[in-house]
């Protein structure tokens, strides 16, 4: 039987015992899985770690303004952003294949981090790379015995064959759930290891189609809404997390105000899980799901329907792509 603590232990001695007096970058998303193993890292070889955020700009509203004030201010970890909107969706357009999108995804985030790694070589030699990579995405990507590929995990089966990194991945035999009580342990505060989950490829996968700057700043706005409800009604806790996602190549016919629209589906993608191996659809409250509808589609305007996804996983994955 595991305590928190002894995993804690366990990990800090074996990413010392890799590492030794090298040096780590570690690629935060504002999530808890990068989080938590920067957390660890930290612990292991102190201020040897140098944090990189990468807005890619397939981030949430808000997000890049949490890492740089919450995570900070939580760990003093010594923190890079970079701004690389241009160059991921120069990458990503005309892309519309969901793998193919997390493989250059995956790529690109390499791709800044051996960057970083140049930018900071007067500070000395950064080999590592540290990723918040779990068990489920380990067994997703078709990383496990015995298991087909799902999808490429940005981190797993995304990254480039010619890395220059060593990986450092002190979460890969862990769930969600003991992640969450490892942040606990290390004293990272509840906003951080509370937060739901949101993919490291962003909202470059919940587009159903190719992925480009208007498109974003609707699927965003969207998003920005069913969150606010969300936290408005009190429902964090029930739900594992909700992606909201834009159907960008289908058109509907509404009507709103006094004429004929022709915009775009968003779908609403509650779901409730222990661990995102499995999950249910949650069943939110009518009220609840009636403000963000209406809110939708006054508030973003080339949107003029939203639609509910009431399936579980399986069949269904969690994101869409
Ligand atoms: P699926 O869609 O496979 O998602 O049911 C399971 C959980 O994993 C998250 N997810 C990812 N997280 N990089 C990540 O960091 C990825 O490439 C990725 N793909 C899916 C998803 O949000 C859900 O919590």
């Amino acid at each position: 039987q595991w305590t928190t603590s002894s995993i804690v232990e366990e990990q800090v001695a074996r990413i010392r015992e890799q590492v030794g007096d090298g040096r780590a970058i570690c690629g935060l998303s504002g999530g808890v899985d990068s989080a938590v193993a920067a957390a660890l890292v930290q612990r292991a070889i102190g201020d040897r770690l140098t944090c990189v955020f990468v807005d890619h700009g397939l981030l949430r509203a808000g997000e890049r303004g949490q890492v740089e004030r919450d995570y900070v201010a939580a760990t003093g970890v010594k923190l890079v952003t970079v701004d690389a909107r241009e160059r991921f969706l120069d990458a990503l357009a005309g892309v519309t294949d969901p793998e193919t999108k997390r493989k250059i995804i995956g790529r690109e985030f390499i791709r800044v981090f051996e960057q970083a790694e140049r930018d900071l070589k007067a500070e000395g030699d950064y080999k590592f790379l540290v990723q918040g990579t779990l068990y489920p995405d380990v067994v997703e990507s078709g990383g496990g015995e015995g298991t087909a590929n799902i999808k490429s995990h940005h981190n797993v089966g995304g990254l480039p064959d010619d890395l220059q990194f060593e990986l450092v991945e002190p979460l890969r035999l862990l769930f969600k759930d003991e992640v969450r009580r490892v942040g606990t342990e290390l004293g990272l505060p509840e906003v951080i290891v509370q937060r739901q989950p949101f993919p490291g490829p962003g909202l470059g996968i919940r587009i159903i189609g190719e992925v480009n700057a208007s498109r974003l700043e609707t699927l965003r706005a969207a998003d920005a809404i069913a969150r606010e409800e969300l936290t408005a009604a009190g429902l964090d806790g029930e739900i594992w997390q909700c992606p909201v996602v834009l159907l960008a190549d289908v058109r509907s016919v509404g009507v709103q105000g006094d004429g004929r629209t022709y915009g775009h589906p968003i779908v609403l993608r509650p779901v409730s899980s222990e661990d995102a191996m499995t999950a249910d659809w949650t069943r939110l409250p009518y009220e609840v799901l009636e403000r963000i509808s209406t809110r939708i589609t006054n508030e973003v305007a080339e949107v003029n329907r939203v639609v509910l996804d009431v399936t579980s996983k399986p069949p269904g994955t969690i994101e869409w792509e």
